[in-house]
């Protein structure tokens, strides 16, 4: 399901990794919004190149198509160092580990994509790295085993992750910098849009712009691909240059709605109007529910839900508010069995 999904936040071809190259800004001024994130990052950098020293370890986290991978790119370039490219899921053994940081270079960048995925003994190998810059590994079987130091190149680690929760305490203590990425506003995504044009030869209208940011679900990684389709159209559809019209008439054509929703978006909600009659829902028997999984509902669906003000986390579980109804057609009844103190006497 989540394949066809226009509007999911995750990569999803190769050709779409090719364009997202393509689009990347390369240094942190290209790079549009996240303003604390980047101010905080240029005084970071600028001090460690005045002290001639490596950057501390970076922990960026937040919800996929945000621009981890892009932040994470500008910094290595900024600090002119070389970044090696890594994921969690990809660093099977501990021995995987060591090999990678005995090929690092001093200063180097190393960059762990989805770094929450690291096995636990994976993980052990990294804190004396990122601590002391060591590796300690071990020779031979038995009781004839040796266990040997290594000095290793003073680096600097860059994990991106969109479950900060799912880190272990002595892995997220040792990143002396933690980001979190938000949602972009309309404003951003609308600035992201018309560089995306500029970069792809192709004319947009100002307002055409803004109605792409607008159903963007502050994702810019959603954003540039809804542009490559309303390009498309505009090429089939006019001459070629994209208008307020042609991308209303695009993104309809989509089932992409006003707000960025689609219809798994609505079929949630409207399961939370209608079947739990607007009570709180847990957030296993919503995913069991819609037929989603419980990750995707939480890292993909939820954060624009609840940026927008369309569902809330109650300690009772996930709650949907009135702006959803509205938007959706229902009426609101805001009956006693909402009130939490009523509901605890009724249960
Ligand atoms: N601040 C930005 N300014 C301009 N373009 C951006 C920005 N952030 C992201 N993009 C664009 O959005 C696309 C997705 O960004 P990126 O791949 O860095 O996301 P990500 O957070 O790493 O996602 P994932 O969690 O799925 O790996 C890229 O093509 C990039 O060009
Ligand atoms: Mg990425």
């Amino acid at each position: 399901m989540e394949e066809d999904r226009i509007i999911s936040p995750e990569l999803e071809s190769q050709g779409e990794e090719r364009l997202e190259n393509s689009l990347r800004p390369q240094t942190l001024d290209e790079y549009i919004g996240q303003e604390k994130v980047k101010q905080n990052m240029k005084i970071y950098i600028e001090a460690a190149k005045k002290r001639g020293e490596q950057l501390d370890h970076v922990l960026l986290y937040g919800p996929p198509g945000l621009g981890k991978t892009t932040l994470s790119n500008i910094i290595a370039n900024e600090m002119k160092s070389n970044i090696k490219i890594t994921s969690g899921p990809a660093i099977e053994k501990p021995g995987d580990l060591a090999s990678i940081l005995t090929t690092l270079s001093e200063f180097d960048v190393l960059f762990i994509d989805e770094i929450h995925r690291l096995s636990k003994s994976v993980e052990e190998i990294l804190y004396p790295a990122l601590e002391d810059f060591t590796l300690d590994i071990v020779i031979g079987k038995g009781p004839s085993a040796k266990s040997i130091r290594l000095d290793l190149p003073k680096f600097t680690l860059i994990g991106a992750t969109t479950k900060a929760g799912a880190l272990t305490t002595p892995l997220r203590d040792r990143f002396g910098i933690v980001h979190r990425l938000e949602l972009y506003s309309i404003k951003d995504l609308t600035t992201i849009v018309k560089r995306s044009s500029k970069i792809l030869n192709v004319g947009i209208e100002e307002k055409a712009a803004t109605e792409i940011a607008r159903r963007s679900r502050g994702t810019p990684r959603i954003a540039n691909r809804l542009l490559k389709r309303v390009r498309d159209y505009a090429a089939v559809l006019g001459d070629g240059d994209i208008t307020l019209k042609i991308t209303k008439h695009a993104l309809n054509q989509l089932e992409i709605d006003e707000l960025g929703l689609d219809e798994i978006d609505r079929r949630l909600l409207e399961t939370m109007i209608v079947q739990y009659a607007g009570r709180p829902v847990g957030i296993e028997a919503l995913a069991a529910t819609i037929g989603e999984e419980v990750d995707t509902l939480e890292d993909v669906y939820e954060p624009y839900l609840i940026q927008i003000g369309f569902i809330a986390r109650t300690l009772r579980g996930r709650m949907v508010l009135p702006a959803a109804y509205n938007h959706l057609g229902y009426e609101f009844k805001n009956s006693e069995k909402d009130n939490p103190n009523e509901q605890m006497k009724i249960y």
